[in-house]
């Protein structure tokens, strides 16, 4: 459930009527629901109520430290992926025993940092990363905690670039080898097994790829469990949202696609707990896109516009810069305008675009709106997950601002970005 909705005629965040942080805080202006992102973390724990279980949110999806502060503080875990997602993480007061490091490219120095930070594991995924990271241990006369990522060989996902859990992807280590990994990991030293982990992918929006996937890997896991005596079992991340009809699913208790109303929280849980709960292990989720997807939204306010003879076009100030997911995967977001349209208002079908010059900048293609006029402020919806968090600032647009609501407080979390920002640390070489 999320807190987007009009009251009287007005786009609201919880208590903050959008059209009011737009002209405080300018546009392009991400707006994000505190409220929303406790509701999705309450809720998914409840669903697992029974199953000692812990909820490392992904934090690539949105690494905002508001963000992060607020989930710390409904005491989640993080898995991170890069030294940087630790220095957040960090800063914004998690603790690195919650944290997992995954991603396949870990780096000496972030190896270090996070051995001396103490995560909770390192989820490897290659031999060659094992080895890097005995070494490393050992140098500082450490045993690191690990947790091999196991590719079960499920296809899901929304997009081919999202969908991790095959064996031509770049993830994971291929299921039969993974015990060989434990085993050498014993002789190599400065390792400890701490864990198992998969992930299959992302925005999956049906529950039967993730039963498949634990069912796949539950001898493998009954046997680390009995060889090595890992204490738990990550089954990643990759619950899909709703994005279409966004604004009007959100006052429901209600998850998933409307479309392809395969997946609801509850049938998530239900599908896999049953199969988890006897392993008496800790269980590791690690959702992003589920926790902060539905809770932000994209503000941005109409230029132009323009027809061509093909096309109309609506011409925003946001750009790909600022979202490039319609624009990566072909991520369809909901637009709506922040001022509720009647009910007889014309609509029309038109492009929604940006002002960066590339073709590929759209917002929306070929989608039915009510009418727009230049001055008019839309809100691009579900934009919480992998939307400021994957901007630019290419052709030199400096980054977004950022805004949190909690009730009826707002708080600036991120400032926009000043043209001196955007060239700091850039240098012309004397002559
Ligand atoms: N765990 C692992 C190991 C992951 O690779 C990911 C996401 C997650 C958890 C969190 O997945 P989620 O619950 O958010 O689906 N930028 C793309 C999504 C990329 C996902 C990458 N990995 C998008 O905008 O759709």
């Amino acid at each position: 459930m999320h807190f987007f909705h009009y009251r009287d005629g007005r786009l609201c965040c919880e208590d903050a009527d959008l059209a009011a942080l737009a002209d405080q805080h300018g546009t392009p202006l991400y707006v994000y629901s505190a409220g929303t992102i406790r509701d999705h973390y309450r809720r998914l724990s409840t669903a697992l109520a029974g199953i000692d279980h812990l909820i490392c949110y992904a934090v690539k999806a949105n690494s905002n430290a508001a963000v992060l502060d607020l989930l710390a503080r409904e005491g989640a875990g993080f898995d991170i992926v890069s030294g940087g997602e630790l220095f957040r993480v960090l800063r914004a007061g998690g603790r690195a025993d919650r944290c997992t490091f995954a991603g396949v490219g870990k780096t000496r120095s972030e190896i270090e940092r996070a051995l001396a930070a103490g995560v909770k594991s390192f989820n490897v995924e290659s031999e060659g990363e094992l080895e890097r990271i005995s070494e490393v241990a050992r140098a500082h006369g450490a045993e690191a905690p690990f947790a091999v990522r196991a590719n079960p060989d499920v296809a899901a996902g929304g997009h081919k670039y999202i969908s991790t859990g095959k064996s031509e992807n770049k993830f994971g280590v291929a299921h039969e080898d993974v015990p060989r990994l434990y085993a050498r990991a014993a002789s190599l030293g400065g390792l400890r097994p701490v864990g198992v982990q998969m992930h299959i992918g992302s925005q999956i929006t049906e529950a039967g790829p993730f039963a498949l996937a634990v069912e796949r890997m539950l001898p493998l896991v009954g046997r680390l469990q009995r060889e090595h005596g890992i204490g738990f079992f990550s089954i990643g991340g990759g619950v899909g949202i709703a994005y279409h009809h966004s604004l009007a699913s959100g006052a429901e208790e209600w998850w998933g696609v409307r479309d392809q109303p395969g997946l609801t929280l509850a049938g998530y849980a239900a599908s896999v707990a049953p199969l988890l709960r006897p392993l008496g292990l800790t269980i590791l989720l690690e959702p992003g896109r589920l926790l902060v997807g539905n809770a932000g939204v994209l503000l941005t306010r109409v230029l132009y516009r323009k027809e061509s003879p093909a096309k109309k076009f609506v011409i925003v100030d946001a750009g790909m810069n600022d979202l490039i997911r319609p624009a990566l995967y072909s991520g369809w977001h909901e637009i709506v305008p922040a001022r509720q349209p009647a009910a007889d208002a014309p609509r029309e079908t038109a492009d929604v675009v940006g002002p960066v010059c590339e073709s590929g900048d759209f917002l929306a293609q070929n989608r039915e709106l009510p009418a727009a006029a230049p001055g008019d402020l839309l809100a691009v919806m579900s934009a919480g997950a992998y939307g400021f968090a994957m901007a630019s600032t290419y052709n030199s647009r400096p980054l977004a601002a950022e805004v949190l609501v909690d009730g009826d407080r707002v708080d600036l979390v991120r400032e926009r970005q000043d043209e001196e920002e955007l060239v700091r640390g850039e240098r012309i070489p004397p002559r």
